[in-house]
């Protein structure tokens, strides 16, 4: 299968780089053809500008960059978003990257009937990197919370599936908790 990844994190040496690294590793040696995008160092420009828009809305072309990320979105069987929880939702840098390139008449369009997702037989997973941890999150009502606006409110709203995985307590736990979460990559990712 085709597999994308897309990594949003500023730091070279974070925990969500070292989980990036290792689902690239798991699904290439489970014979995936895979792709990486890194919004960082693509220095992708996540402010939904006018000519977006029109792009979306009123039959204007598609910027450049938009069409290249459609691409590989249109290619990808499976597309694999690694980040790290900030104030409860995706870094604004994926939330912009959404807002561009999920378009309408591209990822949705709306008939009669409602919204249609355009994006049907592909799959999502989303893995999540938490500081607070992931008992505290579970209690208050808050991984509910980021797994219906995400999977329901974005993914499966453009035809989907969609999955989120959390890893908790990322910054104050142990080496071997995140040494854990690691390993336990390999049952992820199918
Ligand atoms: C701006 C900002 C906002 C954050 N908001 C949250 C939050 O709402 N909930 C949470 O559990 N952790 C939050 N955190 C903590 C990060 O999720 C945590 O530092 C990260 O998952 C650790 O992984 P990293 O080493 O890859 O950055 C926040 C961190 C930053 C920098």
């Amino acid at each position: 299968m085709k597999y994308l990844i897309i990594y949003t994190h500023l730091n070279p040496n974070s925990f969500t780089k070292a989980v990036v690294d290792e689902v690239e590793k798991i699904a290439i040696n489970k014979a995936h053809e895979t792709k990486v995008i890194d919004l960082y160092a693509d220095e992708f420009n996540p402010v939904l500008k006018f000519p977006d828009i029109q792009y979306s809305f009123m039959d204007g072309e598609a910027p450049k960059d938009v069409e290249i990320y459609q691409q590989y979105i249109t290619w990808a069987d499976r597309i694999i978003f690694v980040y790290p929880l900030w104030w409860q939702q995706m870094p604004a840098m994926l939330k912009g990257f959404i807002d561009r390139v999920f378009t309408n008449g591209y990822a949705y369009m709306y008939e009669e009937s409602g919204p249609k997702g355009l994006l049907a037989g592909k799959s999502v997973q989303l893995i999540i990197n938490t500081g607070n941890p992931s008992e505290l999150l579970e209690r208050n009502g808050l991984h509910t919370a980021v797994k219906k606006v995400n999977e329901e409110g974005i993914f499966e709203f453009c035809g989907m599936t969609a999955e989120t995985i959390f890893f908790g307590d990322v910054a104050m736990g142990t080496d071997n908790e995140r040494k854990e979460y690691l390993k336990s990559i390999g049952e992820i990712i199918d």
